[in-house]
């Protein structure tokens, strides 16, 4: 199967383009990558990837940003607005607390649009200026849409997105806004936007920047690559686990992808992979449930609910890319409830990260794993964090204290802290 961490590198098929190519993960055809528009497998609509010629090694890496590993991907450079190098913090109080080896959280909302999607903009809007589609388009819970508002306007284009009525956060809202995307409310969830916004692709109405695209998955291999560097920087070591939240399971695809080209071009061991741990939450979970009861396939929920709304999702696309990514690695997936989501997103603030509910499902699903003795406490784990607090200040203030209205004056100020 192509997505084994022992798979071989493939030859090179006539239809690459300087070295890249598109491979269906399903049937193993393949495509020419920027000749026409195509988000799936002509043959058997499977999952596409993009496959390159020459594998990066770590020596390759230069500069800052995303663009640091260009020799990982599709281009030099792409449209850009200083994606990537997001900080690992370091969390003493949660490490202690939670009782691992070593803690730190890959913070993605320190992005330019507080999430990890502009990882994947620049990379996708880049192959739409490459293609020379007119309007781009996605389905989003929020972050998504704004990532494409503002990487379109970057690149100069026109862009629509759908996204569920009444549960888009309201920072990601006035993003998609102020970068100036044509919003379309749906009154339906995020997996009825995505399957008209696939239709309007289908259709040659809009260049679809979901994470289906092939290309997306690209740009967010490099949160894997960051993290790795980092942890042989500090711990001249992987790390044993990365466990992160999935929706769509983009980037549990992206991260395993970004593993097992290392592993292709000999640059880490398979036994050193790091153990991919999904969470999602507990309204929300068919990843879970596929792994839960070891399924090659994963059942579409229907009904979804969550606070955790950036994950408010019920049909992973990206599945078939990301179950054998969490099996392979010997990962897991597991579902928080949104009290633990908001637990862990208190713990998070208390060390002064500010992350929005989905990103504080990493922390909770590992503190869950770690109580249940899943993950051990000699285990050097990162946790990712997918987006910023002010996404959704709702929820923030919703889960922190009140402000307490005070006269203006220092005495009644006074006695009311004396209260
Ligand atoms: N965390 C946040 C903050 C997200 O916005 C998303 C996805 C995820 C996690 C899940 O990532 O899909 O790679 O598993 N948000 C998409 C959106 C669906 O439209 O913004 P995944």
């Amino acid at each position: 199967m192509s997505l084994s961490l022992s798979a071989e590198q493939p030859a090179t098929p006539d239809v690459a383009t300087d070295g890249v190519w598109l491979e269906c993960i399903e049937c193993g055809d393949t495509f020419a990558p920027f000749d026409d528009v195509r988000y799936t497998c002509d043959e058997c609509d499977g999952l596409l990837e993009v496959r390159y010629e020459d594998l990066p090694t770590f020596d390759d890496f230069e500069g800052h940003g995303v663009w640091r590993y260009a020799a990982a991907l599709p281009f030099e450079s792409g449209v850009s607005i200083q994606e990537g190098s997001t900080p690992l913090y370091e969390v003493p109080r949660l490490e202690d607390e939670i009782g691992v080896e070593a803690l730190r959280i890959k913070h993605e909302g320190m992005n330019p649009t507080g999430s990890f999607k502009d990882r994947g903009m620049t990379v996708g809007v880049k192959v739409a200026e490459e293609l020379g589609v007119g309007r781009l388009a996605c389905a989003s819970t929020g972050n998504t849409s704004a990532a494409l508002a503002a990487y379109g306007s970057r690149g100069g284009m026109e862009t629509l997105v759908l996204l569920p009525a009444g549960k888009v956060a309201a920072g990601k809202i006035a993003q998609a806004s102020l970068h100036d995307a044509r919003i379309l409310e749906v009154d339906g969830n995020f997996d009825a936007c995505l399957d008209i916004v696939q239709e309007l692709a289908a259709k040659g109405e809009v260049y679809l920047l979901n994470s289906l695209n092939p290309f997306r998955l690209e740009g967010q291999k490099t949160i894997g690559l960051e993290i790795l560097e980092a942890f042989l920087a500090d711990y001249d070591t992987v790390p044993d686990r990365i466990v992160l939240p999935v929706g769509n399971a983009g980037n549990t695809s992206a991260l395993y992808k970004a593993f097992r080209e290392l592993v292709q071009a000999g640059e880490l061991d398979e036994d050193d992979v790091p153990k991919l741990t999904g969470v999602q939450a507990e309204g929300a979970a068919p990843m879970v449930e596929a792994i839960e009861n070891d399924a090659d396939e994963v059942r579409r929920w229907d009904d979804v609910e969550t606070r955790a709304t950036a994950i408010r999702i019920g049909n992973p696309v990206n599945a078939p890319k990301a179950l054998p990514g969490i099996r392979e690695t010997g990962g897991t997936a597991v579902a928080v409830s949104d009290e633990e989501i908001t637990d862990a997103q208190r713990s998070l603030a208390a060390e002064g990260i500010g992350v929005e509910p989905a990103s504080a499902a990493s922390v909770a699903g590992l503190r869950k794993l770690r109580a249940d003795g899943v993950v051990d406490d000699d285990e050097r784990v990162a946790c990712l964090t997918t987006g910023h607090l002010l996404k959704d200040p709702d929820a923030a203030a919703a889960a922190g204290g009140d402000p307490e209205p005070v006269p203006a004056d220092t005495d009644g100020v006074l006695e009311h802290l004396q209260q």
